[in-house]
């Protein structure tokens, strides 16, 4: 079966995969303005077919939107204003980056992708170019940011599937080969991302390479990317997998053999600290109790040079409501299928923490793996450099 995608993309059309029926039905959404990109990223309603979520898919998803919106105008007649002086396309692109810019807090690669193409706008602008020279430019460097991100991805996942098999060959010389146990959280596969993923790249690597045993990920409440989404996405690529409840992380390792911990992330802070989806620094404390290596593996886009440690990343909180339900199918009659949401609280409970992300200190964090390679810590050191893989 063909691995899944989150969002497709041409000169004609641009849509996003209904994550909300996944893993039950595959159906496909027209992104039609960034109004509804930026309504996409942000809302993630539960009664809302229109969301995408991951990084790396947000800020692709916020590129195309841009790219699309500048060819339509392109096309259009009469053609909008904004088009006929660079004054007026910087105004009108300026305010457009910023709007997207707003729709999710944590994930740092919506800001990168941004700021490249506000780069581009400055550049064409500072060079004096005719304002349709730079729509196209704008239209090129939009989809480049999608497009790059398969690439790197497989690049990423490489490094650190080869970076865990040399680690246990030195640490456990006796592993037979093909006998990798990996744990991973919530879901960075190529539902999140544009293409093979980040901490599920290195999964899917392992097992292309002959080297998994199996892919332990967990359940990952109270979104549940990790039932929904990870568990289908192994179930396409024929990955030997076995679902935890988030609760029973230390269980699995107190029974397990498991060779290492490999997460994405939504932010890596100066010193390494790293913000990914909650549940993700429980598991990094049970890894380190354990011995067991933690690897975050993610684009140098989600690097922010201009944070020093976690306690400045922001934190999205979400809408209470969202842990008090869980969405399902229910299948009352055969080939039919019902959306359903139910109650898993009293109704009207007040005193709900739901923040969508946590902070993983760096010193509980073996390795960071971007496209440019692995970054370890010094000996002795609780902080990362990551100057040579940025
Ligand atoms: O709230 P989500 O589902 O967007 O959170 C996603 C995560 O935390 C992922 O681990 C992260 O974005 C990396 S995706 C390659």
């Amino acid at each position: 079966m063909a691995p899944l995608i989150s969002i497709k993309s041409s000169d004609e059309k641009l849509e996003i995969v209904n994550q909300l029926l996944l893993p039950h039905k595959t159906e496909f959404i027209e992104i039609n303005s960034v109004e509804d990109a930026h309504d996409a990223i942000k809302t993630m309603k539960l009664t809302s077919p229109k969301k995408i979520r991951g990084a790396p898919a947000i800020a692709s998803l916020a590129a195309l939107s841009l790219s699309q919106h500048v060819r339509r105008s392109l096309a259009a007649s009469p053609p909008p204003a904004f088009l006929e002086s660079r004054d007026a396309l910087k105004t009108h692109i300026d305010g457009i980056l910023a709007f997207l810019f707003t729709a999710r807090p944590t994930a740092v690669n919506l800001g990168a992708a941004t700021k490249r193409l506000g780069k581009t706008l400055d550049a064409g602008i500072a060079a004096g170019k005719d304002p349709r020279t730079i729509a196209q430019e704008l239209i090129a460097e939009g989809n480049a940011v999608a497009d790059e991100d398969v690439g790197r991805n497989k690049e990423m996942a490489k490094w650190a599937g080869e970076w865990l098999l040399q680690r246990v060959r030195e640490q456990a010389p006796g592993t037979p080969a093909g006998d990798l146990n990996v744990l991973t959280v919530c879901n960075t596969g190529s539902l999140a991302t544009s293409g093979y993923g980040t901490a599920l790249g290195m999964i899917t690597y392992l097992h292309e390479t002959g080297k998994l045993q199996k892919a332990y990920y967990t359940q990952t409440t109270p979104y549940h990317q990790g039932s929904r989404l990870t568990a289908l996405e192994l179930q396409t690529l024929k990955i030997p997998s076995v679902m935890i409840c988030d609760t029973m992380v230390g269980s699995l390792f107190q029974h397990h053999n498991i060779h290492a911990v490999v997460v994405g992330a939504d932010r890596i802070a100066r010193n390494g600290d790293t913000a990914n989806k909650i549940g993700t620094y429980n598991a990094a404390v049970l890894a380190a109790r354990h011995k067991i290596p933690f690897i975050v593996v993610a684009p140098i886009s989600t690097v922010d040079l201009d944070v020093a440690d976690g306690s400045q990343i922001p934190i999205e909180q979400r809408p209470a409501l969202e842990a008090c339900l869980v969405r399902g199918i229910l299948y009352p009659n055969e080939g039919k299928s019902e959306q359903v949401q139910v109650m898993i609280t009293p109704s009207g409970l007040e005193g709900v923490y739901n923040p969508s992300f946590d902070v993983t200190p760096a010193e509980l964090i073996t390795a960071i793996v971007t496209e440019k390679g692995v970054a370890v810590k010094a000996e002795g050191a609780t902080t990362f450099d990551l100057t040579p893989i940025v």
